[in-house]
């Protein structure tokens, strides 16, 4: 197995292994390399949902997957692995997410615990679109104005669960008017990775969040600056996927979005995340 750096901020591809046939071995040199890199990206992988379910228990314990449209988190609790998917069968979505355009967010922050981990399989993918970019939250805090730095360093921030990425309303939650009681999780504005004792922002995503005990018009002001900084391109890679591809990344550290796709195409992912500890500055 060997691993290569992407050009630029963050990430890096792994060759020459077959996830299916990881030893412990490999599983180790691919959790340095995970740590080192922020996001992997496998190409040529071959899985079925119980072939990525298998690879990524090797890493830690599976959690179940969030509520959306496709179903309740209760309801999908007993399965590992999840659809993110535009493909409707007889009608009924398979998955999660649809064609739109995902914000930028790190998954599943509104728990209390939220996933280290997130692994996407590519199943089918449309011809064009539906890229997703990866966000060093560290080199963000790391080029943040000292200004912004202080005004958020001891801040709380909550994270809305009423919402998803794509901002459908999920299962069993109400619309949120006011971001002050929006249910969800609250957790420091900047984290410390438990594994690497490096510091990055972690604000969640920027729907419906907000900066605890500050005012909602002055915490409004402060997220759309800093979303701006955490937005910019210099700290980000985009993937452009080819079916096979699998792709892994830190959710204590990165952020993610998705670009839409034509709706006519079919874009088919499995998911899976590993169960998580409560996030520390
Ligand atoms: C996810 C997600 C983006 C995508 O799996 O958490 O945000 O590319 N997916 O579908
Ligand atoms: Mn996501």
């Amino acid at each position: 197995m060997e691993v290569l750096p992407k050009q630029g901020a963050v990430g890096a591809e792994v060759i020459g292994i077959d996830v299916t046939k990881s030893d412990a071995q490999t599983v180790a040199a691919i959790r340095a390399a995970w740590l080192k890199h922020g996001v992997l990206l496998f190409r040529g992988q071959n899985l079925t949902p119980e072939g990525l379910a298998a690879f990524s228990a090797q890493f830690g314990e599976l959690e179940p997957p969030p509520a959306s449209e496709g179903g309740t988190r209760e309801e999908l609790g007993n399965q590992p692995v999840w659809y993110i998917s535009n493909v409707k069968e007889n009608g009924q979505a398979i998955g999660s997410l649809g064609n739109a355009e995902a914000e930028w967010h790190t998954d599943m922050s509104y728990l209390p615990e939220p996933p280290t981990t997130s692994i996407l399989f590519a199943q089918e993918v449309p011809p064009s679109g539906g890229n997703t970019s990866f966000a060093d939250m560290e080199a963000a805090l790391d080029a943040l104005d000292d200004d912004l730095r202080k005004a958020i360093a001891h801040r709380t921030v909550h994270h809305d669960s009423s919402t998803t990425s794509v901002g459908e309303t999920r299962r069993g939650h109400d619309a949120v008017f006011d971001v002050t009681t929006a249910p969800g999780a609250s957790h420091p504005a900047l984290r410390t990775h438990p594994e690497t004792g490096r510091v990055s922002l972690y604000l969640g995503r920027r729907r419906h969040a907000w900066i605890e005990g500050m005012a909602v018009g002055e915490s409004e002001a402060l997220l759309d600056r800093l979303w701006e900084h955490c937005a910019e391109p210099t700290f980000a890679w985009e993937h452009v996927w080819r079916a096979g591809d699998l792709v892994m990344w830190d959710n204590r550290r990165m952020i993610h979005r998705r670009d839409a796709f034509d709706p006519t195409t079919r874009r088919i992912m499995l998911r899976t995340q590993l169960c998580g500890d409560r996030p520390f500055k």
